[in-house]
């Protein structure tokens, strides 16, 4: 009996929240980030293929209320997003929801959530990389009408043998960002900046078509089909919480973090809910959704194939690329911070001479490469959307136990509890629940992998199994 519970102990330890704002303040990483290259790096990371290509996949779900949809999953985003804003104020380090579990629900949970984070960063840049080759293969067709041959340009389960640009456009974010964090902002806040009027202009053009009898019938799959669509395009909402990744490149994190988060969301969500609407008033569901770059192919639609589309297309293929850019760099911050705390091998949190996790990048940028040169675009959205509903749950419930456990805690921003968190919970159970079953099931056999690794690797590494060898919590 003791020896379980000394078991169950040390799998439950939380990190002092201290110790984690003391390994944030003593970061090798260069702080160099304001408020305005935070929300760069959120819109940046979140902008994408979400709205580009999975608008059109989800349209046919819902049908026009595919613009509810967008509203359901920016509100279980919102809930999340406010809980991340008092979690990123409170504990400024990089590692983002994963730091916020291990201070808050254990070690176990936090190994959990790092795990999903691999889905939510590593897996859907793959994702994204896909996107990127299909619409700089639109952009080619349309400016010199030359594509990239299909053996070059899909995966092999496609009928290609690799899929080239996908690969090209990790390893270039991948060079990018060895170049150092503050280069690698810059670059995110011009194609953010690009991307953004991109997306006004789509709108734009676009509701000078607007007709409302394209809104009719509204919602012929009733709500079933509103939550299946929710949950998809939830995947366009991935990233808002980039810049919780990079509390330890932030100039001031406490006071920016929380900012940044909130901006970016509302930013990208008033973006899709204008870009959704004036899409499907304009041509209808059909036509958003009869091709791979349904935003192109409305404005076709619209003003007829010129360079109103071909301008579209280009802004897609800068957007997703920064989405590539960000969501990389998150998820080589996360693994800095799985690393320090020995879960991960040492060399994720060694630091080059540019002052950022050399071996990791170069690492993470050649696993991303080779998946995202192998693996088709859609099998990889869904398993996204799981592991990240997952870990949006469990910030959520972390800031009601950080609440009770270290009321006392500076927190720069105070969400509403137990309320807001609650209602994120039930939004991310609704949208997981929504998910189809197979996605389930590779989930759960990622899970287990994932424990397979914690109990034969990280568990006994773990900083904390030395700093608390037999279990149990912080000071709570
Ligand atoms: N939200 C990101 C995108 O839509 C993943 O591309």
């Amino acid at each position: 009996m003791p020896e379980l519970s000394r078991i169950a102990g040390s799998l439950l330890r939380t990190k002092p929240v201290e110790q984690l704002a003391s390994d944030g303040e003593h970061t090798a990483l260069r702080r160099s980030m304001g408020l305005v290259p935070l929300i760069s790096l959120s819109v940046g990371a979140t902008l994408g293929t979400g709205i580009f290509v999975v608008l059109g996949e989800a349209a046919p779900l819902a049908g026009p209320a595919v613009v509810i949809s967008f509203a359901i999953a920016a509100l279980a985003a919102l809930f999340s997003a406010l809980s991340y804003a008092e979690l990123a104020g409170a504990v400024p380090v990089s590692g983002s929801a994963y730091s916020y579990t291990y201070a808050t629900l254990g070690e176990i949970i936090a190994w959990v959530c790092g795990w999903c984070l691999l889905l939510e960063y590593g897996v859907s840049v793959a994702a994204v990389a896909v996107g990127w080759g299909a619409y700089l293969n639109e952009f080619l067709g349309s400016t010199i009408g030359w594509r990239i041959p299909d053996a070059l340009s899909s995966a092999p389960s496609e009928g290609g043998i690799i899929n080239l640009p996908a690969a090209v456009v990790v390893l270039i974010a991948m060079l990018v960002l060895l170049d150092g964090i503050r280069e690698s902002a810059r670059v995110t806040t011009v194609t953010t900046l690009i991307k953004v009027a991109v997306l006004v202009f789509f709108v734009v053009v676009a509701v000078t078509a607007f007709d409302s009898g394209n809104l009719h019938p509204f919602a012929p799959a009733g709500v079933a089909g509103i939550g299946a669509a929710a949950s998809m395009v939830f995947f366009s909402f991935i990233g808002f919480d980039a810049a919780s990744t990079a509390g330890e490149e932030a100039k001031n994190p406490q006071r920016d973090l929380p900012r940044a988060i909130i901006i970016s969301l509302g930013i990208v969500t008033l973006m899709y809910v204008l870009v959704a609407l004036t899409a499907v008033a304009a041509v209808g569901v059909d036509e958003v959704s009869g091709s791979g770059a349904s935003l192109a192919t409305v404005l076709e639609s619209v003003t007829g194939k010129g360079w109103p589309a071909t301008i579209l297309a280009a802004g897609a293929v800068i957007a997703i690329a920064s989405v590539v850019l960000t969501v990389l760099y998150g998820q080589t911050r996360i693994l800095v911070a799985m690393s320090r705390d020995g879960l991960m091998p040492r060399v994720f949190s060694r630091v080059g001479v540019k002052r950022v996790p050399t071996v990791n990048t170069l690492i993470v940028g050649g696993v991303v490469a080779v998946l995202s040169a192998l693996v088709p675009l859609g099998e990889l959205v869904n398993a996204t959307n799981i592991g990240t509903l997952v870990s949006f749950g469990l910030v959520n419930i972390g800031v009601l136990v950080l609440r009770r456990t270290k009321p006392e805690l500076p927190r720069t921003f105070r969400t509403l509890v137990p309320l807001v968190p609650a209602l994120g919970v039930v939004m991310c159970v609704w949208l997981l629940a929504h998910l189809p079953g197979v996605t389930w099931l590779a989930f759960l056999l990622w899970s287990s992998v994932g424990l397979l690794v914690y109990f034969g690797y990280g568990r006994r590494r773990s900083l904390l199994n030395r700093t608390q060898p037999s279990g149990g919590g912080d000071d709570s």
